[in-house]
């Protein structure tokens, strides 16, 4: 027999010793006990992990077939999301892509909202519309400015209801070298081109919440992909909202609102005189409409990720596997990037009334 020590707190927290003693055979049946805990936990855990591993594997190739079938399914014999009386609110909705959006959603019979910096594009846009028979709500909005988003997200939410579809659409280019370009520019291109999309989140994400249905897409950009020269203002404020796009996917799917969708459209370069001047090598100039087409599919099929063309974001995936050295000769020699940026024009501020 031996004795053991065993230490307590008592009441005063003073420490009491006590002795315990154990006979051989019930040493025995503790060294044995604890074995079998242990033995327990770990078969525990490797039928659990193998149990995990095979709901994965299935998973995996489940998604991966749905994936695969999917691509050959035709458009006509799939369920698409319906746009029909849906509120969709189009920023940077009266110029290029988002006016070429605008145009089509409504004849999806759908509540078209637009905020715009420029009121004479959108004066000029609802007038076209409205010929065509169609009715939008237009609103004069700096998205650079966000207690203007915050103000004006309530008098949408008055005048026209709840915003069922959010696309965060507008976007500037300063398009300079670095050293180049003015401290207001970077910091207004970050501002229209990825905080707006924080503002006007947060403004009717919660309304989204609450009805538990809702839709948010961001209008991105291969240089978001991609680091662009004369573009590290435009890029990182690109790459910036790719992350808030993942990041809040993140959090929605946790929480388990998996009925508020999240859609990003990466485009190349879109013939809209954004980037006039550029001369891209590797393939023509997009045209508006494309884009605009492409994103209303990429809606309607609840789409994650969009890159257009869908090619680009294979080709510029290899960017991470590749010695930079190589990475470097592709962009210069090949795809001849820097070079198209070089011709680009210089910023002008985008036009107010
Ligand atoms: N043009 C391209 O080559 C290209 C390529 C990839 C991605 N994109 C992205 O596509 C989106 C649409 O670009 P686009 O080519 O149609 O541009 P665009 O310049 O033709 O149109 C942008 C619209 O946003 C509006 N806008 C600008 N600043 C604003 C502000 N502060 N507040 C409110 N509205 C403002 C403009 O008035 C304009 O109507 C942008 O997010 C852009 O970054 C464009």
């Amino acid at each position: 027999m031996r004795r053991l020590a065993v230490e307590n707190l008592n009441g005063n927290g003073r420490i009491m010793t006590e002795t315990k003693e154990y006979s051989a055979t019930q040493k025995v049946q503790r060294i044995m006990y604890s074995i079998y805990r242990t033995l327990h936990k770990i078969a525990l855990r490797i039928v659990t992990g193998i149990l995990d591993l095979i709901v994965i594997l299935w998973l995996s190739f489940y998604y991966m077939a749905e994936a695969f079938i999917l691509m050959f399914i035709p458009l006509s014999l799939r369920t698409l999301k319906s746009l029909r009386g849906r509120t969709i609110l189009v920023t940077g909705g009266a110029g290029g892509v988002g006016q070429e959006l605008v145009t089509r959603l409504v004849k999806y019979k759908a509540k078209v909202i637009v905020w715009d910096v420029n009121e004479k594009a959108m004066a000029k846009l609802k007038e076209k519309v409205e010929q065509d028979g169609y009715k939008i709500h237009t609103y004069a909005v700096d998205l650079s400015d966000r207690e203007m988003i915050y103000k004006y997200a309530d008098i949408v939410k008055d005048e026209v209801g709840t915003v069922d579809i959010l696309i965060n659409n507008a976007g500037i280019v300063c398009g300079q070298p670095f050293l180049d370009i003015p401290d207001y520019m970077i910091e207004k291109t970050y501002k229209v081109n990825t905080l707006s999309c924080y503002w006007t989140a947060k403004a009717f994400l919660p309304t989204m919440i609450k009805h538990g249905s809702g839709h948010i897409v961001t209008i991105g950009s291969l240089t978001g992909l991609l680091g662009a020269h004369s573009c590290t203002d435009y890029s990182g404020s690109k790459y910036a909202t790719i992350g808030f796009h993942e990041s809040l996917w993140t959090e929605l799917k946790t929480k388990k609102y998996s009925a508020i969708n999240l859609t990003m459209v990466a485009p190349y370069f879109i013939n809209t005189g954004m980037f006039e001047g550029c001369k891209p090598t590797y393939s023509p100039m997009l045209e508006p409409k494309v884009v605009a087409k492409r994103t209303i599919l990429a809606i309607r099929r609840e789409e994650f990720f969009c890159s257009v063309p869908a090619s680009s974001l294979y080709i510029l995936g290899l960017k991470n596997y590749l010695p930079t050295k190589l990475n470097w000769l592709l962009q210069y020699r090949v795809l001849r990037l820097p070079q198209a940026m070089k011709t680009m024009r210089k910023f002008q501020e985008p036009q107010a009334a």
